[in-house]
């Protein structure tokens, strides 16, 4: 392999955890912006496994594509790879709450119902840091970039990550699926950039290529 091939794993989508055999709780991800990142790496060379939960997207070329649905199976699915990963890009929004319990048959809601949740794992939280490993989240939260960047911050600390890509939820920016979009970078060190109204392919592009300084 060349030596400024890199092998990378991207992560997309939202998981999907299930209530009864026809009824799940989930979130509004399409899964775009890890497949644009999976793509984005493909296209600069490297070796890319992207572990998606349910989405509609056609996977990219020259990708090898692990489908998943709950936050559990997206665990195992990245503790079962072998071999060194030089950089995680974990853009998936993994549920963090499932239910308690998955009713073998479906729930009958004549009386309503309550439903008992408990925490998913924090998936990227529990992978150990191999060295040299350069490791991406995201955040996404309701507010705008500078009222959110101080929990982003705080995330990338608890989460032992190198870089955040913070995207926010407002009455008029709707961070789902295609169109221009608002995007922060931060750095474990406090470094920023911030990339307004662009689209999920061009923001893709500058990451990798951050993402590429970064593994040098
Ligand atoms: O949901 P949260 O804002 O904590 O997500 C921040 C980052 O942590 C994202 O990169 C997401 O993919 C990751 N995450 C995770 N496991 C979870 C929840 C989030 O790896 N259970």
């Amino acid at each position: 392999m060349k030596k400024d091939r890199k092998r990378i794993l991207v992560t997309a989508g939202s998981t999907i955890e299930p209530i009864d055999p026809v009824r799940y709780i989930s979130n509004f991800s399409t899964g775009l912006a890890g497949y644009e990142i999976a793509a984005a790496c493909a296209e600069r060379g490297h070796k890319v496994c992207l572990i998606s939960g349910p989405s509609s997207i056609v996977p990219p070329m020259k990708v090898k594509v692990v489908h998943v649905s709950t936050a559990r199976e997206m665990m195992k699915a990245i503790e079962g790879l072998s071999g060194k990963i030089d950089c995680i890009v974990m853009a998936a929004a993994v549920c963090d709450f499932r239910p308690v319990k998955e009713a073998k048959r479906k729930i009958k809601t004549k009386r309503g119902f309550s439903l008992n949740l408990v925490r998913n794992p924090d998936i990227i939280a529990g992978i150990k840091p191999e060295k040299e490993q350069i490791r991406i989240g995201f955040a996404l939260e309701t507010g705008t970039i500078e009222n959110c960047r101080k929990k982003a911050l705080r995330k990338i600390r608890k989460k032992g990550l190198d870089l955040i890509v913070l995207n926010t939820k407002t009455p008029s920016l709707d961070p789902f699926g295609a169109g221009r979009k608002d995007f922060a970078l931060l750095w474990k060190d406090g470094r920023e950039k911030r990339l307004k109204g662009i689209t999920k392919k061009a923001m893709a592009r500058i990451l990798v290529e951050e993402a590429e300084r970064m593994m040098r």
